[in-house]
């Protein structure tokens, strides 16, 4: 399965390297999983700025204005599940990340979405239940069992991997429950 990994942050100085190369090293190394990272520090997108909704420009059968925008979708379009690790700014997810999920319509459709967040108190676990309303809104098919990282900087050791014991499985599960979910949707897509 094509797994695009979405990392939340891009601000100068960010903390959560530890979280997402924690992600990226695990899929990766799992065999099952062609990995597409997204730094949305790299990915740099505007603001979204087009004069329809990305759900109306297909059904309109019209093209984005934006080749940044254009080419973003066309990505997301390649993928066949979702990880999204997201902080937590102000009980919510960062808006770079709400941006990006903005800027797509139907290619973000019948894809599974799994979450892993990082934050201090409460792990992120508040931008994880603001990021699955949107995703649900945007089509997305969720999975449970989101991983939250408490004071995620000493939630790992010196290795880059987490102290709690369990952590690990709980990130293979969370593959696993991609994969049944990819198998079920696109099983359904083809006989539809
Ligand atoms: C604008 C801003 C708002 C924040 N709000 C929260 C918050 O609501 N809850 C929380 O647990 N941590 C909050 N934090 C602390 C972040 O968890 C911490 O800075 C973390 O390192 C952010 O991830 P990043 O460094 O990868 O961007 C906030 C940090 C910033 C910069």
């Amino acid at each position: 399965m094509k797994l695009m990994i979405i990392w939340g942050s891009s601000r100068q100085g960010r903390g959560g390297g530890v979280v997402s190369d924690w992600v990226k090293r695990h899929a990766e190394a799992d065999g099952r999983l062609e990995v597409d990272f997204v730094d949305l520090r790299e990915l740099n997108l505007p603001f979204f700025d087009e004069p329809l909704s990305p759900f109306t420009l297909a059904s309109e059968n019209k093209d984005y204005t934006n080749a940044e925008g254009k080419a973003w979708a066309e990505r997301v379009g390649r993928a066949e599940g979702v990880l999204l690790i997201t902080p937590e700014y102000n009980h919510g997810p960062p808006a770079v990340l709400k941006n990006a999920l903005d800027w797509v319509g139907r290619e973000w459709l019948d894809k599974p979405v799994a979450f892993v967040s990082y934050g201090s108190t409460a792990g992120g676990a508040r931008a994880v239940e603001q990021l699955r309303s949107i995703t649900i809104e945007l089509g997305l098919i969720q999975v449970a069992n989101p991983i939250h990282f408490f004071f995620y900087r000493q939630a790992f050791g010196e290795d880059g991997e987490p102290a709690h014991p369990g952590t690990n499985d709980n990130l293979k599960k969370m593959f696993d429950e991609l994969l049944r979910l990819h198998g079920i949707f696109s099983a359904s897509k083809n006989q539809a």
